[in-house]
């Protein structure tokens, strides 16, 4: 039984990936997290018994840490999702997406490639460092266009400054020092268990409170939007077949303004659970548009299809259908996290409170 290392695995896609390697791969998971806000170990509740999952609450800028989880596991791979990964967060305070996206992806590299040096010359080659990447690296598209794996980076947001950062460093230590690399740049993604800060979650329970459904400038932006176990299959693959050294976009082919998002998951609401105060897209509110906002994301993802196979199985549709019923389902997983009760596994554990 081999070792995969995944950072970042309480996360929102992490727990996602990890869910999908212990149901489907014989891989033990070492879920390597710091448990920022956006990380919750309730979101994989039902991996919770499963001896292949070992968690490791450790910063990824803590190399004596990292050293000794390579010493003690030696994995045959790292995937690598640990990150400040909002947007709007990066706008306001940069400092942390500084530290981990840019020293953190430093720091892993550093302690994958001490390890990995040190291997022996057959499992040397078959070593993957898998870094997870994002398409706003890119930039803004104007109405036309595609993102693809030859596009220049050109990154606005302070979010996507420290991802392109962390790409480059990654793409450095693959020429520098042969270090077996993959990078992945995918679209935005959906789906169950998303930290309720990012537009399709903030939106469902929005509007099942009753709340504005605050949408920035006159949502007219648009994104490509991936179900998030669409990603977990993208990554799988790409961490099993890629080619070493190289990078592959990731996206869903399903372009949308924002107002066509809102206005489809107040339908799906409208349906599932009617309101008797009205419909839900009377909740529409246009506030003040985000400093910076970038006009539109879209990705080229052929090349994953016709050199890996891969393609995503959900439509926008039938994703954002399953992502609302999840939250329906869901309001134990939802009021922890509004109540800040998925934190409690840090203070019983550790005594720390934030
Ligand atoms: P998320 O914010 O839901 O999860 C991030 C996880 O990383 C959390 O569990 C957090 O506790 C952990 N983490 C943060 N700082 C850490 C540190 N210093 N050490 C260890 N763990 C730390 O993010 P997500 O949406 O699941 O995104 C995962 C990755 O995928 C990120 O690298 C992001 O840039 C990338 N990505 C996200 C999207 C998207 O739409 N969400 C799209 C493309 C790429
Ligand atoms: P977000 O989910 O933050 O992802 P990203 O900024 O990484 O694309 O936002 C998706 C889009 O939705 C983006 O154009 C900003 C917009 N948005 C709103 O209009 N209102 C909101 O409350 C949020 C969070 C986002």
């Amino acid at each position: 039984m081999s070792t995969i290392f995944v950072t970042g695995g309480a996360g929102f896609i992490g727990s996602a990936l990890v869910r999908l390697l212990l149901a489907e791969t014989g891989h033990v998971v070492v879920n390597i997290d710091k448990l920022t806000y956006a990380g919750n170990l309730e979101s994989l509740d039902d991996c919770a018994g499963d001896p292949r999952h070992v968690f490791s609450h450790t910063d990824i800028c803590d190399r004596a840490a990292l050293d000794a989880l390579f010493a003690r596991h030696r994995p045959v791979g790292v995937i690598h999702l640990a990150a400040e990964s909002h947007v709007d967060r990066s706008i306001h305070a940069a400092g942390d997406f500084v530290q981990t996206n840019v020293v953190g992806t430093f720091t892993l590299l550093e302690a994958a490639r001490a390890y990995w040096t040190g291997l022996p010359p057959g499992e040397r080659e078959t070593f993957r460092f898998h870094h997870v990447s994002t398409d706003e690296v890119f930039g803004s598209l104007g109405a036309t266009g595609l993102f693809s794996e030859s596009t220049a980076y050109d990154p606005r947001s302070p979010y996507s400054a420290s991802k392109a950062s962390s790409d480059h460093l990654v793409r450095a230590w693959h020429h520098t020092y042969g270090l077996p690399t993959l990078v992945t740049n995918c679209s935005n993604n959906y789906g169950p268990r998303q930290f309720p800060e990012k537009l399709i979650p903030l939106m469902i329970l929005n509007a099942l409170a009753g709340k504005p459904l605050p949408i920035y400038g006159k949502g007219e932006n648009v994104r490509d939007w991936l179900y998030v176990d669409d990603h977990a299959r993208a990554l799988r693959t790409v961490f099993e077949r890629g080619q070493v050294g190289a990078t592959y976009c990731i996206g869903g082919n399903s372009e949308r303004t924002n107002i066509q998002v809102v206005d489809a998951l107040c339908g799906i609401l409208d349906r599932l659970r009617p309101r008797p105060a009205g419909r839900y897209g009377q909740l529409k509110t246009f506030v003040a548009d985000r400093p910076g906002h970038d006009l539109r994301y879209a990705i080229d993802a052929g090349k994953i299809g016709r050199e890996l196979g891969w393609r995503p199985q959900e439509s926008f549709e039938s994703g954002l259908e399953k992502t609302v019923q999840w939250y329906l389902a869901h309001q134990d997983w939802v009021g922890h996290v509004q109540t800040g009760e998925y934190r409690h596994w840090l203070e019983t554990n550790y005594g720390e409170r934030k």
